[in-house]
Order: structure tokens, then C-alpha cells, then sequence
């Protein structure tokens, strides 16, 4: 599939197979493609414990919880719990080193000196603001997202489930003190058609996008939008005519009890 299908098909999926066991190397391949994101610095702050239902002790299943949707929980054959690892960026030094010796970072004759005399004594003063959430949560943010395209690209469905009980995951969990929980991510085949109803709600582009300042709109050509429609990225909005018969199934064929949002 081209990255273009693969961008515009992926859809958060709530619903999957629990009876279904993912591979191992499934969930390799989506640790692979957020290890390779790019981070500020190359920090490399992102961290995750898979929690496979079928292998995990039932304390450390019991460990996730979320509260919008947490029905998935339960659902999922397989939970990312992603952190963020903010000792990472005491680190930083060293990574900056690194990048300057793979040729990544800086030229010429005077680059060495450069980095450890004001690169590296810049940072240092900066290390614990740059622990605080932010840019780190970008670059984390970044390296989820590739892992989720892999997912999606191995037929297998995925949701980021947010949630306010990061400090009690945390301990339940035994990750260090310097872990922040940033979100659980459920892993495993989709129950759901591929489709998963259509394509999300999203806001129209000239109200999210400007060119040369604020206010005027990034001109939407339509022979792109055309060509994107083509190629599979801009598929159809949802909900599609038969979404609701679909989630009454899906609710019966799961056993879900209530309305699925909490
Ligand atoms: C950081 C993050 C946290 C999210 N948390 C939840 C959640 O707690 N429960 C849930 O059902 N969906 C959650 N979602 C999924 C969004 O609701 C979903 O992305 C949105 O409905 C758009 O659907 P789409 O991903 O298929 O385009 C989360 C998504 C992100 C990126």
C-alpha cells in the first residue's frame, strides 16, 4: 500500500478481536518504526511497556485503566502504555556528540569545539525545562504516530486511549520516577470493516491552514484534493449508510455492555 492509502485509510479502530492474538513481531515492527522517529536533539525519550493479555499477569492487566471509552481495555488483545522517559534528556550531551560524529550535525573545521563550548553549555542550563511537557511530548508524539502507520499497514487496528491516571499506571506498572504515562494505545485485529464507518469528522482546511500570515487561507487546489481522492487518502465521511447497523453488531458480537463511552 502506498504511504498515501495508508495515511488516509488508517482509522482509530475501538473495536477488536480479543479472542485474536497478535504476533510478536507485529508489535516488533511498530516499536521498530517509533524507535527511528525523530526527536529534538535525538533524545530519544520515548519509551513503552507492551502488555500482551494472553502472556501479561493479571495485575499488570489490571493495571491500565482509561475513562473515555475504556471499554477498549478490555477489548484488546494487546496495550502500548507509552512514556515518556524525561531522564533522557539528561543525555542530551552525549546524543548531540553522536550526531555531530554520524556527520548529522554541523561542518567544517571548528564543529567539535563549537558543540562543547556553546551547543552543549546552552542546553545544560535548559535540561530541566526541557523535561517539562512540550517538544518532548512532540517528538513522542511523533515516534506513536509512525508505530500506528505500521500498524495499520500489518492489518492490525489500534486507538490511543488518553488518560488522567497516569501516576497510578505508573506505579501499578513499576516504571521509574522519572516516567511520564503520556496515553495506553490497544493493539489487535479489527472486529470493525476497514473502513470503520468513514472518515472521521475533520475541520475544513482553509480554517486550519494559512499562507504568509494569519487570516489568509492556504489556497486549496482541487485537482489535489482530486488526485488525493484517487490515490485512497481522502476517502469517504463518515459515518457511511451502514455504520449504525455495523456498531449494533459489533456491540452484540463483543458483548459490550452500556453505550461504549465510558
Ligand atoms: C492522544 C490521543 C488520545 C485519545 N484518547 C482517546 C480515548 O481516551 N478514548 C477514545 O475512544 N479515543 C481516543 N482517541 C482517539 C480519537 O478520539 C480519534 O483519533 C478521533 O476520534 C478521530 O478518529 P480517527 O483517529 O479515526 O481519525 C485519542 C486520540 C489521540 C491522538
Amino acid at each position: 500500500m502506498e504511504l498515501r492509502e495508508v495515511i488516509g485509510r488508517r482509522r482509530s479502530m475501538r473495536y477488536l478481536r480479543p479472542y485474536k492474538p497478535v504476533e510478536k513481531e507485529k508489535i516488533q515492527r511498530m516499536l521498530e518504526a517509533a524507535r527511528i522517529a525523530s526527536h529534538w536533539g535525538n533524545v530519544q525519550s520515548l519509551r513503552a511497556v507492551v502488555v500482551d493479555k494472553f502472556t501479561a499477569p493479571q495485575e499488570v492487566v489490571d493495571a491500565l485503566v482509561a475513562p473515555i471509552a475504556g471499554f477498549q481495555i478490555r477489548v484488546a488483545p494487546v496495550v502500548i502504555v507509552w512514556y515518556l522517559e524525561t531522564a533522557a534528556v539528561d543525555e542530551q550531551g552525549d546524543r548531540l556528540r553522536e550526531l555531530l560524529a554520524a556527520g548529522a550535525l554541523g561542518y567544517g573545521e571548528g564543529k567539535r569545539d563549537a558543540l562543547e563550548s556553546q551547543i552543549i553549555p546552552l542546553f545544560e542550563g535548559l535540561l530541566e525545562t526541557l523535561k517539562e511537557p512540550g517538544l518532548g511530548e512532540l517528538d513522542c508524539g511523533q515516534g506513536i504516530a509512525q508505530a500506528t502507520l505500521m500498524a495499520f499497514e500489518q492489518g492490525l487496528g489500534t486507538c490511543l486511549l488518553g488518560t488522567p491516571y497516569g501516576d497510578q499506571i505508573k506505579a501499578n506498572l513499576e516504571l521509574p520516577d522519572t516516567a511520564r504515562v503520556l496515553c495506553l494505545q490497544t493493539v489487535g485485529y479489527p472486529a470493525e470493516s476497514p473502513e470503520a464507518g468513514g472518515q472521521r469528522p475533520r475541520q475544513p482546511f482553509e480554517d486550519l491552514f494559512h499562507l504568509n500570515g494569519f487570516g489568509k487561507a492556504f489556497p486549496r487546489s482541487p485537482e489535489v484534493v482530486e488526485e488525493l481522492t484517487r490515490d485512497g487518502m481522502l476517502t469517504d465521511p463518515a459515518p457511511l449508510p451502514w455504520r449504525e447497523e455495523e456498531l449494533e453488531y459489533l456491540r452484540r458480537a463483543l458483548d459490550l455492555k452500556g453505550h461504549g463511552l465510558v
